[in-house]
């Protein structure tokens, strides 16, 4: 990070209002040649093409014979915008070796679904039509394969499918796993494909760079909920929105990553193993659980700063005398200095990243929250511009000083703050 000397207090995070910002797509320039073999997901095909071209992607769907029971290519040239290629004796390019052709201008050949069957052929080298041709004459070092099978839960059970997961994950395909519950079949299990949305994440994170591969990370994210009684209690604004992109930018990235999530409504990221909590108590319970084996721990959580002294076994009724009931309050444990206190974050094994959520005055606040907390790094923002809203701005400090990140979504700052901590790992 370039680190500016801040001299004096300034107006900071007014920067473009969010109706302004350019929209980014992120699979722009990137050209998938998607794939289609036999099985009934091929109807989920439809909707993850629609999704890679509405990501910015431009699609070449190629389908198996078996695809084509399924679904029909009009379908796929409608949502691709491009007429689809089925034959290996297809004679529209000049040289009439479409294989060739299509497997070469690709970024990523991405197949889905992808068949017991085709599975088996992909381990073999078979290369009797043109997807297993292509996926055979691709150049390895600069076109990956990605494989969403499909099938039955017996089928993708059985040793013989297992074999050839092993094989072709060490032929140094990605396999991007299957779904899990109710099958076309009836039965119920593991082996469907997996949503497109969650293939269109996969996607996304396969082209991120991956500046965290192999590091732990822990992140708190979303309010707290303060009980008074089974009916009621405190909490705040924060939608985890923040945090949760964190997850996924860090995720994307390569880490393994723990979220210790307050009560939220947001879509878990795929691949980031999710701790649900409810007080600040059982937040920091679950940190402390975890945390042993963190190299990086980011509090993006909006933890209540007090908690109702005592929790009243039944619902608090008014006693017609007109006045509230007294409640006394006590301060819960702060879990970002408590956790930054450890001797793993002591020594920078343990990377502590807080944030502050504030109202005015950011940079002094930030500054003298940073030194509180005894944090390398903290990522200020204004609080009540920010909760509930799928962009922000912010502000990094560290002991040098700061610097603003201007007004984005909160994935691209997540994506933003992840690649600043993973070059300040490496640098320490
Ligand atoms: N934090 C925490 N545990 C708490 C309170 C805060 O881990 N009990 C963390 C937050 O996740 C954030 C940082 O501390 O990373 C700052 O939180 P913030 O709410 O901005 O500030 P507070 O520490 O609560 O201080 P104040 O309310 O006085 O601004």
């Amino acid at each position: 990070m370039e680190i500016i000397k801040v001299r004096r207090p300034r107006p900071v995070l007014r920067t473009l209002p969010s109706a302004t910002l350019p929209a980014m797509k992120d699979l722009a320039g990137k050209h998938i040649v998607l794939g289609l073999t036999g099985g009934i997901a091929c109807y989920k095909s439809a909707e993850l093409c629609r999704l890679l071209v509405k990501e910015g992607a431009t699609v070449q769907a190629v389908m198996t014979q078996a695809a084509m029971q399924f679904i029909t290519p009009v379908t796929m040239q409608a949502l691709s915008n491009r007429t689809v290629y089925a034959s290996q004796w297809d004679d529209r390019p000049a040289n009439n070796m479409a294989h060739i052709q299509l497997s070469r201008e690709a970024d990523a050949l991405l197949i889905a679904p992808c068949s017991a069957d085709f599975m088996a052929k992909l381990v073999h080298g078979g290369a009797d039509d043109l997807l297993s041709l292509m996926c055979l004459a691709r150049p390895l070092d600069r076109v990956p394969l990605l494989l969403a099978p499909a099938m039955n839960r017996e089928m993708w059970a059985h040793p013989a499918t297992q074999r050839n997961v092993a094989q072709l994950t060490a032929d140094a395909c990605t396999i991007l796993g299957v779904g899990v519950g109710d099958q076309a079949c009836g039965e119920t299990g593991d082996g469907r494909m997996l949503e497109p949305h969650e293939l269109l994440q996969d996607v996304v994170a396969f082209f991120q760079p991956k500046s965290l591969a192999g590091k732990q990370v822990v992140i708190t994210a979303g309010p707290t909920y303060e009980p008074i009684d089974p009916v009621r209690g405190i909490t705040n604004l924060s939608s985890g929105k923040m945090g949760f992109a964190i997850a996924r930018a860090a995720r994307e990235a390569g880490a393994s990553v723990t979220l210790v999530a307050g009560p939220v409504a947001q879509p878990t990221p795929r691949g980031v193993l999710q701790v649900n909590v409810q007080s600040a108590s059982d937040m920091l319970a679950a940190c402390l659980n975890v945390v042993p084996a963190a190299d990086i721990f980011i509090a993006a959580a909006a933890v209540a700063d007090w908690r109702p002294a005592t929790v009243a076994e039944h619902k608090i009724k008014k006693d017609g005398s007109g006045s509230p009931p007294k409640l006394g309050f006590v301060e819960n444990d702060d879990i970002l200095a408590t956790i930054a206190k450890m001797p793993r974050a002591l020594s920078g094994d343990m990377f502590c990243v807080g944030f502050a959520a504030e109202s005015q005055d950011l940079l002094q606040l930030a500054t003298a929250k940073r030194a509180k907390k005894g944090v390398p790094l903290l990522v200020g923002n204004i609080g009540p511009a920010t909760f509930g809203q799928d962009d922000n701005a912010l502000l990094l400090v560290d002991a040098q000083g700061a610097r603003e990140v201007p007004r984005n979504t909160k994935l691209a700052l997540a994506r933003e703050l992840v690649t600043e901590i993973a070059n300040r790992i490496k640098r320490a």
